[in-house]
Order: C-alpha cells, then sequence, then structure tokens
C-alpha cells in the first residue's frame, strides 16, 4: 500500500525540484556504457523469451525495428499469455480487440488500435508505417487493411478466455473493471484461473546503434467496447527518438495517455535524466496529478538510453522487465516503484 505520507509528499513536489543535466544524477549506478552495442529489454516476465526471439536478430547484426516485430509476435502467439494478442482477455462484448505500435530510428510509426481477429496486429502497425501515408488505423478500417495485405482472419478468444469472461459477467457491471490490471502486483486469480500480465513493450538498439520500438496488448480486460488505452498510441505507449533513446509503458492506459507518458519519459533524458530517473519522473507526474487514483492503479515505464542504459519505474511493486544483451541472455529485473 502507498501511505498518505508518502503520497502529500509527491503531491507537494514541484517543478522547481527537478534539476536537469546529469550532474543531478551522480549517485545513478550505470547498467551499461557500451556504445553501439546491442540490446533489446521489454516488459514482464514474458519478455524474456520475447526478448530471445528479438535477440536471434540482432546477434546476427540485424535491424532493431526487425527485432522488436518479431520479438513481440511471441507472446502474441502465445494463447496462454492473456493480455496480448490471441488468448487476450476479450471486452465487456466477448469480443477480443487489440491495440499495438511499431516505432523505428528515423521517427517513422505505425499504429492500429481495437483491431479483431489479426494475431499479430504489430505487424499490421508495421505496414500502416510501410505501406500508407497514415499513422493510425482503427476498428473495422485496419482491419480491411490487413486482409488486404494477406493477413488471415482468426478467431482470437481462446476456450479459457472464453470462459473467464463468461465468469466475469456473472457479476459485472455493465462498466469497464478499471482495477483488474491492480491484481498484477497483488495476484488475485482471475475468474478462469487467468492472470492479467498486461501489455509488452520492447526496446531494441541494434549493432549499428539504431534503436526501434513494439508495443503491444489485448488492453484492460473487459473494456468497455471501443475503448483504446495507450500501447498504441505513439507518444503514450511509446516512444523512440533515436538521438535520445526509447520508452515504453504498462498498466492503466487512461492515466499514460493523460500524461503523454513515453514521450515525457524521453525528454527527460534528452535533458540527461538517466533512464530510471525519467522513468520515475513520469510515475510522479501521474501520482501528482491524481494521488488518489494513483493509490489503486499500476503504471510503469520502461527506458533504454542511446548509451545502452536502461532504466524501470512503477506505481506499484510487482513490475518486472527482462534484458538481453551480450552479457545477459535471460536477465529479469525487478523495477523499483513508489509503493
Ligand atoms: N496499457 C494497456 C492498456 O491500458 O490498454
Amino acid at each position: 500500500m502507498i501511505s498518505r505520507r508518502k503520497f502529500l509528499a509527491a503531491t507537494s513536489l514541484t517543478g522547481a525540484s527537478i534539476v536537469t543535466g546529469n550532474k543531478s544524477f551522480s549517485n545513478f549506478v550505470e547498467q551499461s556504457t557500451i556504445l553501439n552495442s546491442p540490446i533489446v529489454i521489454s516488459t514482464w516476465n514474458f519478455g524474456i523469451a520475447a526478448n530471445a526471439a528479438a535477440w536471434e536478430i540482432l546477434k546476427n547484426k540485424g535491424r532493431a525495428l526487425d527485432a522488436v516485430e518479431k520479438g513481440v509476435h511471441v507472446p502474441e502467439a502465445d494463447p496462454t499469455n492473456s493480455s496480448v494478442g490471441y488468448g487476450g482477455l476479450p471486452d465487456r462484448d466477448g469480443r477480443v480487440t487489440l491495440d499495438a505500435c511499431i516505432m523505428d530510428d528515423l521517427g517513422n510509426c505505425g499504429s492500429v488500435a481495437a483491431l479483431e481477429h489479426i494475431i499479430h496486429p504489430i505487424s499490421v502497425a508495421r505496414l500502416v508505417m510501410e505501406k500508407t501515408p497514415h499513422v493510425m488505423l482503427v476498428g473495422s478500417g485496419a482491419l480491411q487493411f490487413a486482409l488486404e495485405q494477406g493477413f488471415k482472419k482468426e478467431n482470437l478468444l481462446t476456450p479459457s478466455s472464453e470462459k473467464a469472461w463468461k465468469q466475469w459477467l456473472k457479476n459485472a457491471k455493465y462498466q469497464p473493471e478499471i482495477n483488474v490490471e491492480n491484481r498484477l502486483f497483488s495476484p488475485t486469480k482471475l475468474p478462469g484461473n487467468q492472470y492479467n500480465h498486461d501489455t509488452i513493450g520492447m526496446l531494441a538498439m541494434d549493432a549499428a546503434g539504431n534503436l526501434s520500438g513494439a508495443c503491444t496488448t489485448s488492453g484492460m480486460a473487459y473494456k468497455m467496447h471501443g475503448r483504446v488505452g495507450d500501447s498504441p498510441i505513439i507518444g503514450a505507449g511509446l516512444y523512440v527518438e533515436n538521438e535520445v533513446g526509447g520508452a515504453t509503458s504498462t498498466g492503466v492506459g487512461e492515466e499514460v495517455i493523460r500524461n503523454v507518458g513515453s514521450f515525457l519519459v524521453v525528454e527527460l533524458m534528452r535533458q540527461g535524466y538517466p533512464p530510471e530517473e525519467a522513468c520515475k519522473e513520469a510515475v510522479m507526474r501521474i501520482i501528482r496529478k491524481k494521488p488518489n487514483t494513483a493509490k489503486e492503479i499500476q503504471v510503469g515505464f520502461l527506458a533504454l538510453n542511446k548509451k545502452g542504459q536502461y532504466g524501470a519505474y512503477a506505481i506499484q511493486r510487482g513490475f518486472s522487465y527482462a534484458v538481453c544483451d551480450g552479457n545477459n541472455q535471460k536477465l529479469m529485473v525487478k523495477a523499483k516503484s513508489y509503493s
């Protein structure tokens, strides 16, 4: 639990307390200072398997953009993962609707939101980026585009997700269950013996020193049909600035959108904040603006800078992330948290 005293302290901070420039963070311990050494990081424990797929590309001097796309394919295709892609928990109407976005080292980006029936929304997002003059396609328009591009229409509602949804319906109020992601840090089993793991956000730097990122999710379980979270919104769920670094987020997307969270993290890194400190400041903005809401929700940020330094910070305990580089192939790290 977050103490009232800590929240009051947080809300009393002012902008003047934020000092920019590397000197302000002299106590910060750098995880890595190797320039142009490939690295991939991603949210939650399931990031380990996703990173392994991305590493296959990075270790062969492949492009970070290809690595993040292939990396997040792993949880997207995993039927046991109830918060990403196939097997994702549906909205309150029983429909699995997926959000995803991708961003490359040149500032190009693509996104899909509320996409149904396509197992790899991240690849549709990439084609939005590469084959259309647009950044974002939603709903039936995104599906139409995906089918035109040769993607196969599939049923993404697995029997166990359907069972969980039917169980939820028994007591459901006709409103989104906003705290369902809160169960991540005090894990209560969701109906149907599932946990809601939340979004995968992945950031990679390749051997050429270029950065890319991807973010993909089925969103908040049992959300209102049409609800879109932070994950497909450039600047909220993901942002990459090749000269500076990248950031991605997980948790209750509404609060991330309100604070344009990932863009904020990158801009703070541009000002000299190390990744963890930048993530922490983005978390603190959420807490300061809505201290009562923040007590009840989880939001976490993960960041990677151009030097290959990484860091994360979350409101609540329990947010983990996975790191894969030349030294560590599987490392899973618990992010520091406010609670
Ligand atoms: N962060 C995922 C969502 O809110 O949809």
